[in-house]
C-alpha cells in the first residue's frame, strides 16, 4: 500500500518529466491534471497516513518535489508556445543587432586543480588512474589491506558504517582501489587511485569528514625502494619546483613494509623556516613504502615474483599551502567569492 503511494509519486514524476506540449490544448490538460484544483497529486497527500513514520519525511518531500516540477514544467511549455510560435498579435520583437548575453564561464575548484596537477605528474611516468566505488565493503577497505580486526582505524569513531548494512562503509582511503586493481589485473600494475574520501573526525579549520586522496601503486618484477624514492622525488619536484628536496622518516602503516612519511623542503621558505613549515623547513605531504607481501598474497599476486611500492597523499591540505587557505571548511562550501578567485588557474 504504502510502497504504491511512492511508486505512484514516482511514475507521475516520470510523467511529468517526459511531458512535452504539442499544443495549447495539451498544455491546458496538463494544467487541470497536475495543477489545477482537481489534480491528481492532491488525493496522494492524504496517503501519508499510511505511511510508516521513518518515512514520512521523504514521502513529504517527494510530493512537494513533483508538484514543484509540474509548476516548473507548465511555466516553461507556457512560455514557449507564447515566444516560439508567434500568432497574430503576438509577433516576436527581436532585435538582431542586439549583443548576446554574455555567457558565464564557471572555474575550477582548487582541489580539482591540484588533484588534477598531481594525475597529469603521474601521468607522465607512466601511472594510469583507476577509479572505483566510494562505498567499499569492510574487505577492501581494510582487510585486504592487512589491517586487522582491531586495529583502531576500523573503530566506529573513524569510519562510517551504513546503518542498514554494518558490513559496508564509505571509503577511509583509495587504497580500496588499489586492492581492487590487484584482484583485476596482473602485475605490472602502475595506477594512481584520486578520490574522495570519509572519516568520522570533528569538522574545524584543520579537518574534515571528507577529504580527497590519490593513491599510487607500481607493481612488477624486482621494484625497489630505490624506485620509491626516485619517483617521489621527481613528483615533489615536478610539483613542488626543480630545488625542492625530500625526507623520508621512518612510519608505520599495516599494509606497507618498510613504511615512511615524507616531507618536502617547505616550498614557501625553501627551508628557512615559515609559518607554513612551523619554522621546521619541512611540510609532510605524504606515507608510502612497500607493498606489504602478505597484502599481495591478499589480492592473489605472488610475492616471490613480484614486488612494490605504493603511496598516499591528501590533496586539500597540498591545495591549502599552495593557494594560502586557512581554514580547509573553505574548499567545502561552494561560496562563489571563494571559488571565482580561482578562475585564471588550470
Ligand atoms: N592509505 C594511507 C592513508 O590513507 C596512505 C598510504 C598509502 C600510506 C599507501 C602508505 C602507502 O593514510
Amino acid at each position: 500500500m504504502t510502497s504504491s503511494a511512492f511508486d505512484r509519486l514516482e511514475a507521475l514524476r516520470d510523467e511529468i518529466l517526459s511531458w512535452s506540449p504539442t499544443d495549447a490544448e495539451s498544455l491546458e490538460a496538463f494544467r487541470s491534471q497536475f495543477i489545477g484544483s482537481r489534480n491528481v497529486i492532491k488525493p496522494l497527500m492524504g496517503e501519508i497516513r499510511e505511511v510508516p513514520d521513518e518515512r514520512k519525511k521523504a514521502f513529504g518531500q517527494l510530493i512537494n518535489e513533483v508538484k514543484e516540477l509540474a509548476t516548473v514544467r507548465y511555466e516553461e511549455a507556457k512560455n514557449q508556445t507564447h515566444t516560439g510560435r508567434p500568432e497574430a498579435g503576438n509577433t516576436l520583437q527581436l532585435d538582431l543587432t542586439a549583443p548576446g548575453e554574455p555567457i558565464e564561464m564557471g572555474s575550477r575548484h582548487p582541489v580539482s586543480i591540484t588533484m588534477n596537477r598531481i594525475v597529469r605528474i603521474f601521468g607522465r611516468m607512466g601511472f594510469t588512474v583507476a577509479e572505483e566505488r566510494e562505498i567499499e565493503d569492510d574487505w577492501h577497505n581494510f582487510s585486504a589491506m592487512n589491517t586487522p580486526e582491531d586495529h583502531p582505524a576500523r573503530d566506529m569513531q573513524d569510519t562510517y558504517y551504513l546503518r542498514d548494512y554494518p558490513e559496508l562503509l564509505l571509503r577511509t582511503h583509495t587504497s580500496s582501489v588499489q586492492a581492487r586493481t590487484m584482484m583485476a589485473h596482473k602485475p605490472p600494475i602502475r595506477i594512481i587511485a584520486p578520490g574522495r574520501v570519509y572519516r568520522n573526525e570533528t569538522i574545524s579549520a584543520r579537518s574534515h569528514c571528507q577529504f580527497h586522496q590519490v593513491e599510487g601503486l607500481y607493481i612488477d618484477r624486482g621494484v625497489s625502494f630505490a624506485d620509491l624514492k626516485q619517483t617521489l622525488l621527481h613528483f615533489s619536484r615536478e610539483m613542488y619546483g626543480a630545488s625542492t628536496q625530500i625526507r623520508l622518516r621512518p612510519s608505520y602503516f599495516p599494509f606497507t613494509e618498510p613504511s615512511a612519511e615524507m616531507d618536502v623542503s617547505c616550498f614557501i621558505c625553501n627551508g628557512k623556516g615559515c609559518h607554513v613549515c612551523k619554522h621546521t623547513g619541512w611540510v609532510e605531504i605524504m606515507g608510502c613504502g612497500m607493498v606489504d607481501p602478505q597484502v599481495l598474497i591478499n589480492c592473489g599476486i605472488e610475492p616471490e615474483e613480484f614486488t612494490g611500492f605504493a603511496f598516499g597523499m591528501g590533496i586539500e591540505r597540498q591545495a591549502m599551502m599552495l593557494y594560502g587557505i586557512t581554514d580547509i571548511r573553505w574548499l567545502f562550501e561552494n561560496d562563489l567569492r571563494f571559488l571565482r578567485q580561482f578562475a585564471a588557474a588550470r
